[in-house]
């Protein structure tokens, strides 16, 4: 009798820790909705909430640190009203933000330990610390995302993460050629990439439906070349001191801004500004818009503006001087706003210039912009031609050209149409997009191994993954949004996250966890069907 009510006392201890410890699973710090996925998280007992009285402490130099603690300051301003206090040492309510010594190949890496008394956040550089922020934020309520003061508690589960990206280039494209989208847009895109550790934002700045980007030595190319877009729109163009705002706005988020001159095709609108670049190949009247005077396909005549969606029309005149002398140019004008280390020069869908003229046309490209202190990236038709060293090829059509590209010793950035190109549409319904490489659904969009897509594409050959936006059928900022989210934070983590710590049910509980912040943030994204509770089901 004495032994049975022992087992039943036992029994009940254990039922009730077991009830409690199901009544505290939502507050573990492994079940946090992080993306991209961390690479280590582990729990500890007890939470932290950060209050109107929570300290920062900064260890490390005051003027390196305190861009990133305005950026956490920023974040919890809006919804909670706190304006936390930066104070000289630690208490049992404060936040250290620590830079701490590292290796060359720790950029981006850091780690968070949270306790009831305080978290520290430590990372041997300022990017790292970004990183660490952009997870704290991540690990705070959705309502966080609000634009008003609420009632928002913020509590975070007690634990550790180490977190480090697995490729060194994790990258957003967006086409402002074929529609035009102004800096508040783009600085907006920007906002987005930085709350997913995206470090790269490729801007395609020119193409045959438009020109954007102020030359000042070739001022037609904005003047005429940037007068139009697809659907025949007024376009428009950014001057240089608005891309420079744009490309210091990005840096501030740790993001570079790589520029996009796509040569030798996709070249009207510079064709339509300077006709001595024009070789005199016919241009598709279909979307051509006619003006008075102009000739179809003279050589050295300019051709007419275009705004349809053909491609592989064009190319500038590769056996002319002038060419040369332009793209030196604009080349020389593209690095001196360029801090990072890429000029992309296009190369792709170059269907009307011959080889024998692609090749050379490419590697004199490439020597320009090595002369100009940087490296070239170009669409992976590029590998046909000789690369130079560091010259990365984006691999987005043909397996073959990216081996060709990494059997010259060169690197290849992961862009296949098929997984990451975001304007495809979802499926035969998406009222937005085209489908000529896919339907991409979400699960299409994660589950997919950058080492796996070609069995001489090893992972030492890829530099990193971007994933590009093209405009044709895109207009505007909640247009952006649909195609972008959530496709957007399924490539993120393919970017980020080490291949055997994804899985498409983990990803799924954390993107639902997202769609709470989209909805506080105001996103337009789509509601994936991949997501609704019956198609989850074994
Ligand atoms: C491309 O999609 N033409 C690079």
């Amino acid at each position: 009798m004495h032994k049975i009510n022992v087992i039943s006392l036992v029994l009940i201890v254990v039922f009730a820790v077991s009830m409690w410890s199901c009544a505290d699973t939502s507050s573990k710090l492994t079940e946090n909705g992080i993306i991209p996925k961390p690479l280590a998280v582990t729990d500890a007992k007890g939470t932290f909430t950060i209050d109107k009285e929570t300290k920062i402490v900064i260890s490390g130099n005051p003027a390196e640190i305190s861009p990133i603690i305005s950026v956490f300051q920023a974040l919890l301003r809006p919804a909670t009203g706190y304006e936390l206090q930066v104070a000289a040492d630690m208490s049992a309510n404060s936040i250290l933000f620590e830079l701490v010594d590292g290796s060359a190949d720790s950029a981006g890496e850091y780690d968070i330990s949270v306790a009831e008394n305080g978290i520290k956040v430590a990372a041997s550089s300022n990017e790292g610390l970004f990183y660490a922020v952009q997870t704290l934020r991540q690990l705070l309520p959705a309502s966080i995302e609000g634009s008003q003061v609420a009632t928002v508690a913020l509590e975070i589960p007690a634990g550790t993460i180490k977190d480090k990206p697995e490729y060194a280039y994790r990258g957003f494209m967006l086409d402002v050629a074929r529609h035009f989208f102004s800096v508040e847009d783009v600085k907006h895109v920007i906002d987005l990439l930085a709350m997913y550790k995206i470090n790269f934002l490729h801007l395609h700045l020119s193409d045959d439906q438009g020109w954007r980007i102020e030359i000042k030595s070739w001022p037609l190319l904005t003047a005429v070349g940037g007068k139009t877009e697809v659907g025949g729109g007024e376009g428009g163009f950014y001057t240089q001191e608005q891309y420079n705002e744009l490309v210091a706005y990005a840096r501030d988020r740790y993001i570079t801004v790589v520029p996009e001159i796509d040569m030798p095709g996709h070249t009207n609108a510079a064709l339509a500004a300077y006709g001595d670049l024009n070789p005199g190949i016919i241009v598709p009247t279909e979307g051509a818009i006619a003006s008075e005077g102009i000739e179809l396909g003279v050589k050295g005549v300019p051709t007419p503006l275009y705004s349809g969606i053909e491609v592989g029309f064009s190319t500038l005149d590769t056996d002319n001087d002038v060419t040369y002398q332009f793209v030196d140019d604009v080349i020389r004008e593209l690095a001196a706003m360029t801090p990072g280390p890429y000029i992309h020069i296009g190369g792709d869908e170059s269907h009307v210039t011959e080889l024998e003229d692609y090749v050379p046309f490419v590697e004199k490209a490439q020597a320009i912009v090595t002369k100009y202190g940087k490296k070239s990236i170009g669409w992976d038709e590029i590998a046909h031609a000789k690369l130079e060293p560091g010259t990365v090829a984006q691999y987005w059509a043909k397996a073959e050209n990216a081996v060709m590209a990494i059997n010259h010793g060169n690197q290849v950035l992961v862009s296949p149409a098929t997984k990451t190109y975001l304007d495809m549409q979802y499926d035969s319904t998406t009222h937005l997009g085209l489908h000529w490489a896919a339907y991409i659904e979400l699960d299409d969009a994660y589950n997919w191994d950058p080492t796996a897509l070609d069995p001489s594409i090893k992972r030492e050959d890829i530099l990193g993954v971007e994933s590009p936006l093209w405009s044709e059928t895109i207009t505007n900022k909640e247009e952006i949004e649909y195609m972008v989210f959530p496709r957007f934070a399924a490539i993120a983590e393919v970017a980020w996250t080490r291949q055997e710590l994804r899985s498409w049910e983990s990803f799924v509980t954390r993107v639902k966890a997202h769609m709470e912040r989209w909805e506080v943030m105001g996103l337009n994204y789509y509601q994936s069907p991949t997501l609704a509770d019956e198609t989850l089901q074994p």
